[in-house]
């Protein structure tokens, strides 16, 4: 007896985003075309998958469907450099900065990042990785569903590999998609104040061969500016970061430009980041090498410096990412839509640029891979619906932009009732 047409499991959808504004970020051209948005369109999981984006007359029949009616899906956001991993607070630093003090001369008496080393290390391995998986959950609630992140207040074999350890938990937990960077070279630690050279020595020959060997980062960074790393430091350590397999990548220009971003290009890496202050020399050879730039509005506005000109990139040909540089110092933000609203006013940034940076070019300068930072069928089932009916609102919206739901590998891992006002 032939039994009766059902569909196959296969064909049975798991999830039904349907009838948004979606912005797939997967099309091509212009920012307007490969922003890609769709009125009243719907998209479709399997498992960890994406299988349908189009109208929803030809979607599939799915387990469970949500009306979005109003409301606006982006791909999973991705950050493209932070910093989570530390403990402590430096509120105090903040207000003696505001009332005039320099970050660099906070920073050369023993402050700044040191005390965020100091902190980081007295923090037993749950409160660290607590504070990390909070941040993490923060950043959730805006959208983002990857993330680069470095370690950096270590800065000792045992508390370098104990952030990446964490870092990895993260990742593993299911918390976040990350991408881990190697970050050693942030600043001398104390204890070696007095001997830089012997702390380049030890991040190259004892801390690099340990994170690779227990394969705990996927790239190198290193703080090549006035006050931190020399180029020739930058040059050591990065050759040394691509020569264990580690995609490259750099804090360059951003109180001065060392040449750090023509570094990056020559080791075709990843990203350049900051670049407050860079060269027309320095934009092409990025252009040359496909080397993403990253702009960092929450650093640029805690130190009340120009922001970088967009326009320079964009005639280039470098794409440009956005990140929240999540950190205690220069940028205590998890509001990556903020961070977009930002580099739209301050950098001159076309709305439509701001959503790719905060997307596709992410993803790319973060190194994912496989259509993150996309909607598309067969890429992850990484989503974010925001309670807006358009979703450029993001970057329209001076900051708070939560979402309403996220969904990263096809679990429902943000639910929230609040509405955007715009
Ligand atoms: O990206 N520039 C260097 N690193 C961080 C700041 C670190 C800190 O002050 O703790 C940044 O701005
Ligand atoms: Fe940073």
């Amino acid at each position: 007896m032939m039994r009766p047409m059902s569909k196959s499991s296969a064909e049975i959808a798991d999830l039904l985003f349907a009838d948004a504004c979606v912005a797939t970020c997967a099309g091509e051209g212009d920012p307007l075309a490969r922003l890609d948005v769709r009125a009243r369109c719907s998209v479709a999981t399997a498992g960890d998958r994406v299988v349908y984006v189009g109208p929803r007359e030809g979607a599939p029949t799915a387990r469970r469907t949500f009306e979005l009616a109003g409301a606006s899906i982006l791909p999973g956001l991705v950050d493209p450099h932070t910093h989570l991993v530390f403990a402590g607070n430096r509120v105090d630093e903040l207000s003696r900065r505001m009332r005039g003090e320099d970050y660099r001369a906070i920073a050369a008496e023993g402050g700044g990042i040191a005390s965020t080393v100091r902190a980081t290390r007295e923090a037993s391995d749950d409160a660290l990785f607590e504070l990390t998986a909070a941040r993490a959950r923060a950043l959730r609630a805006f959208g983002v569903t990857a993330c680069e992140a470095k370690s950096g207040y270590g800065l000792s074999l045992e508390h370098e590999l104990r952030s990446l350890r964490v870092l990895r938990r993260v990742d593993e937990a299911g918390l976040l998609r990350v991408s881990a960077t190697f970050l050693g070279a942030h600043a001398i630690p104390p204890e070696r104040r007095d001997d830089r050279a012997r702390y380049v020595d030890e991040v190259v020959e004892e801390v690099l061969p340990a994170v690779a060997e227990e394969g705990l980062a996927d790239a190198v960074d290193v703080y090549c500016d006035d006050g931190a790393f020399t180029l020739a430091e930058a040059r050591r350590v990065l050759t040394a970061g691509k020569a264990h397999g580690l995609a490259v990548r750099a804090h360059a220009g951003q109180f001065a430009d060392l040449g750090a971003v023509e570094l990056v290009a020559e080791l075709a890496g990843l990203s350049a980041d900051h670049l407050e202050v860079v060269s027309d020399a320095g934009v092409a050879a990025m252009a040359a090498a496909g080397v993403v730039a990253v702009l960092l509005p929450g650093a640029w506005r805690t130190l009340r410096q120009e922001a970088p000109r967009a326009e320079r990139f964009r005639e280039a040909g470098v794409a440009m990412a956005i990140g929240t540089d999540l950190n205690p110092g220069t940028s205590p933000t998890a509001d990556l839509p903020l961070m977009a609203a930002l580099a739209v006013r301050d950098a001159g940034m076309t709305i439509e640029e701001s959503l790719l940076g905060i997307t596709t070019a992410a993803a790319r300068a973060a190194g994912f891979g496989g259509g993150a930072g996309t909607l598309r069928v067969g890429g992850p089932a990484d989503l974010a619906v925001f309670a807006t009916p358009d979703p450029r609102s993001l970057a329209y919206g001076l900051g708070g932009a939560r979402a309403s739901l996220v969904l990263l590998g096809g679990r429902i891992v943000v639910e929230a009732a609040e509405p955007l006002i715009w």
